[in-house]
Formats: C-alpha cells, structure tokens, sequence
C-alpha cells in the first residue's frame, strides 16, 4: 500500500510541508510506502486547454505529469496540501489539479485522500480543503478528511495542528483498512448529470470521455 504526498507551497520547509509530512509519517508508521512530491521543483506545464486528454485519452505534453499520473494511479491513498494563496490554492496546486483534467472526466484513481491546508488567518481555509476534497472525489478518490494550519512564518504552524494532521493520517489509514465506501451527496449527483450532459452533447471531441462512460450514458 502506497500512500502520496503532494505539497503545492513554494516553500520546501514551510507550514504546508511541516503537515505533510507528520500526516505520511503517520502513514508510513501504519505501513504505507509514502511518497513526498514537491511540485515547485518539477516539471509541469500549464495546461492548453487542447482537450486532447478527452478526445484521444492522453496529454499531448512532455513532462513530469506522465509520471506522476503513473504515480498516482498506483497509490491507495493521496494527500494534497497547500496554503492559502489569494482565499484559494497556490498556483502550482492549481496547474497541478488542471493537469489532471482526464481523470476529472473519467474517474480511474482509486483508493481514499485526504487535503491539508494552511493559512495566515485571513478568508476560510475550510472552504479552500473543501475544494481540494472536491478535487479528489472528482479523481475517483474517497476524500477521508482535512486538516488546517496556521502560520505567518516558514515552519510556524503549532503543535495542534501538527497532530491535526497525524489524525488526517491515522483517518486515511482507518478507511483504508476498513474499505470505506464513498459518502454520495446532492452535490455530487449534480456534478456527475452535470458531466455526462456535456460528455453526450460533445461526444465527438470528447471521444476517450465517451467511451468510459457510453454504457451509462446511452
Ligand atoms: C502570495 C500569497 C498570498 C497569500 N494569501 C493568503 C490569504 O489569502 N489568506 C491567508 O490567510 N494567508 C495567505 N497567505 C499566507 C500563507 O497562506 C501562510 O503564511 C501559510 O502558512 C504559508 O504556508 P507555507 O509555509 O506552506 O508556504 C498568502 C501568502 C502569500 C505568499
């Protein structure tokens, strides 16, 4: 069991890492392999809008993203951390989240995730988790739970939060080996009438959309 950590601050040492990585500590404690992945330094481009990804089922571009879908999709758990950026994600998380536009419209990732989110006290960083929980269960993912942070300063974030985040592990771990099923809200069928509407009215650009979802569509 694998469990991946994706830390969309800029900042290597910062409050968002610092919760990161007590929340894969815990993970690895109850004996998921963890991965630690640090966008900033990686290779990732913004994505075209080309919708290449759901008409031939594939990203026409060349970089990192090839391997961290890879990475992503052999995992049974995934935690997305970042701080708050202008009341919303960084920049990087963002581009990160768009390039995965193909599992947004064809679900494929499987296993539970969890968001971690930090900020210096100014909007709703529990709105900002939310989305990121959102994200996750677009993936396919179960969403378990989110953790929040504070901190003004690289590394400032309390003790309290800290262990927030360790339960945000032990939670991912629990469902993992419970097999928790996912919770379906209104929200949720909303969306997913929402994405076949337009999957059945676009099928001939979104050809690879179509195909995974013909047999419910139709
Ligand atoms: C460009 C920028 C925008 C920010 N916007 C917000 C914000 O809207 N609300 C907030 O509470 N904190 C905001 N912050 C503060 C960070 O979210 C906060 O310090 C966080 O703990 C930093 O986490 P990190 O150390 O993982 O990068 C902003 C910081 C920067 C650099």
């Amino acid at each position: 069991m694998k469990a991946v950590g994706i830390l969309g601050s800029p900042k290597k040492y910062g409050n968002s890492s610092k919760m990161l990585l007590a929340c894969l500590e815990e993970l690895s404690n109850l004996g998921f392999e963890t991965e630690f992945v640090y966008l900033q330094e990686r290779d990732i481009k913004y994505c075209l809008g080309c919708g290449t990804c759901l008409r031939e089922g594939e990203c026409i571009l060349e970089d990192d993203m090839r391997e961290l879908k890879q990475l992503l999709k052999d995992s049974n758990a995934i935690v997305l951390a970042s701080p708050v950026y202008f009341l919303n994600v960084t920049a990087q998380m963002k581009c990160f989240i768009d390039r995965m536009l193909e599992f947004g419209h064809r679900p494929s990732l499987k296993g539970y995730g969890g968001s971690i989110v930090t900020y210096a006290g100014v909007g709703d960083p529990k709105a900002v988790a939310d989305y990121l929980s959102r994200v996750l269960k677009s993936w396919g993912m179960i969403p378990v739970g989110s953790a929040i942070g504070f901190g003004v300063m690289p590394g400032e974030v309390k003790g309290a939060d800290v262990e927030g985040a360790r339960a945000l592990g032990r939670e991912i771990a629990r469902a993992f080996k419970e097999g928790a099923k996912p919770e379906a809200r209104k929200e949720d069928f909303l969306l997913q009438e929402q994405l076949m509407s337009l999957i059945k009215n676009y099928r001939d650009v979104m050809k690879a959309d179509y195909e995974f979802w013909k047999n419910r569509i139709d």
